[in-house]
């Protein structure tokens, strides 16, 4: 929790307890001057000018003095002088350079409308089958559908969920200083590539409710909630505006995703469903496209900017990668994303090793060990950090696989309202 400490300094006196307790009211009177410095003690000193205490009898007659405020940073306070230095003039100077680049080597990872698949092609349509020739797909795609266990399947809904809280998605680079879309319609490269890659993301959660639909293994309308509750709740982002952060999140979380999409997508096969597969393999293809647009834009911000690239790299690491839908809920399991998370563990469609595997690619791919011209001590320090992180998390794997099979856990059966409240065996951590 944060808590504030005040001392009064006035000149000739020393350094006097402030004698009333700040409180919200009379706290909120304090106008910091936009100098700070850091005393030898730690505590934080700063000019304030015309302050006026309205309980204390020393200082009840306003004026100017100075005070010395001894503050214990508020929670998320460090979080943000770190990430708020990404967002001086000179390091977004460098988006701003980095605009003709983006168009002629971003740009053309996006696919056009006219030559990109889209969830009809992937599925019966009845305007192209006719009645007849659309009710027998429909009923050889739940065949096929029935043989999908129920534990992919709560993948898949927590899948496609993720992929239709878009909106969520969109506005996230819409907040990266220096590159978001201002007008809604603009037409810097920057702009153009997010909402062509909103207009590809699009393509994800409707091909996926389509067959969910289809399929009737599913209740949509349990479904459809927890997308509307998903979209409300929001993400909680962290470095928001920085678009250095910002672009090193959406990379891992395209990565994520084709691995979560490609696993789907093999399970699906091997459970007889070839029409899932081929919609899953579909989506996996989209992201690998969309990582590599993400991952060579952080490349080019590793070149132009090695220590402040490194510097948002272990910081999104030190606070882990969160998945954008950490905060679905469908009304009745407190615990719905913790369960999904869970099944999809289990089931191998997104595990602890994928996430040390992406970060292992992504060290790689940014060549971060070999940084080394144009670090300061901090960026040295976040470049080992982040070397360090892969073997880390393979121990803590291994202790965990370790405890889980001393303590031999039983399995819990947890219900999905997704799935008509049908049970899932789960080992839960
Ligand atoms: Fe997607
Ligand atoms: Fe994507």
């Amino acid at each position: 929790m944060a808590s504030t400490t005040a001392v009064l300094a006035v000149s000739g006196r020393g350094v006097v307890p402030l004698q009333c307790k700040p409180t919200t009211e009379n706290y909120c009177s304090f106008k910091p001057a936009a100098s700070s410095a850091t005393s030898r003690d730690g505590l934080r000193l700063r000019s304030i000018i015309n302050w006026r205490c309205r309980s204390s009898t020393l200082a009840s007659g306003g004026g100017t003095m100075t005070v010395l405020v001894k503050r214990e940073k508020k929670d998320g306070e460090e979080d943000e002088e770190e990430w708020m230095g990404h967002l001086a003039p000179e390091k977004l100077e460098v988006l701003a350079h980095l605009e003709p680049w983006a168009e002629s080597h971003v740009l053309p990872l996006l696919r056009p409308a006219e030559s990109s698949w889209e969830p009809s092609d992937l599925l019966p349509d009845p305007a192209a089958l006719g009645e007849e020739g659309f009710s027998s797909a429909c009923r050889e795609l739940r065949a096929r559908a029935a043989g999908v266990p129920d534990p992919v399947l709560v993948c898949l809904v927590g899948n496609m969920v993720t992929e239709e809280a878009l909106p969520t998605y969109q506005s996230v680079p819409n907040r990266f200083e220096a590159v978001r879309d201002l007008t809604g319609a603009d037409a810097t490269a920057w702009a153009r590539w997010i909402r062509g890659w909103s207009a590809e993301e699009n393509r994800h959660g409707d091909v996926l409710s389509r067959y969910m639909y289809l399929s009737a293994r599913v209740d949509m309308r349990q479904v459809d909630r927890t997308v509307h509750r998903l979209i409300a709740a929001g993400m909680a982002a962290r470095a928001a505006r920085s678009p250095y952060h910002g672009f090193i999140y959406v990379a891992f979380q395209e990565r994520a995703t084709a691995v979560a999409h490609g696993n789907t997508a093999r399970l699906a096969r091997a459970h007889g469903d070839g029409a899932l597969a081929r919609v899953c393999g579909a989506i996996e293809a989209d992201e690998k496209r969309h990582e590599a647009a993400y991952t060579r834009i952080v490349g080019k911000l590793f070149e132009a900017d090695p220590d402040a690239a490194v510097r948002a790299l272990a910081y999104m690491m030190r606070r882990r990668i969160t998945m954008p839908a950490a905060l679905m809920t469908d009304g009745r399991d407190a615990d719905l994303y913790a369960h999904y998370a869970a099944a999809a563990q289990q089931a191998g469609v997104y595990t602890a090793s994928d996430y040390r595997a992406i970060l292992e690619h992504f060290i790689r791919q940014w060549r971060v060990e070999e940084l080394a011209a144009g670090l300061s001590g901090e960026g040295r320090r976040a470049r080992d950090y982040v070397c360090g992180l892969p073997h880390k998390i393979r121990r803590m794997e291994e202790k965990a696989h370790d405890r889980a099979a001393q303590a031999r856990k039983e399995p819990t059966a947890v219900p999905f309202s997704w799935i008509f409240d049908r049970t899932v065996s789960l080992v839960l951590p």
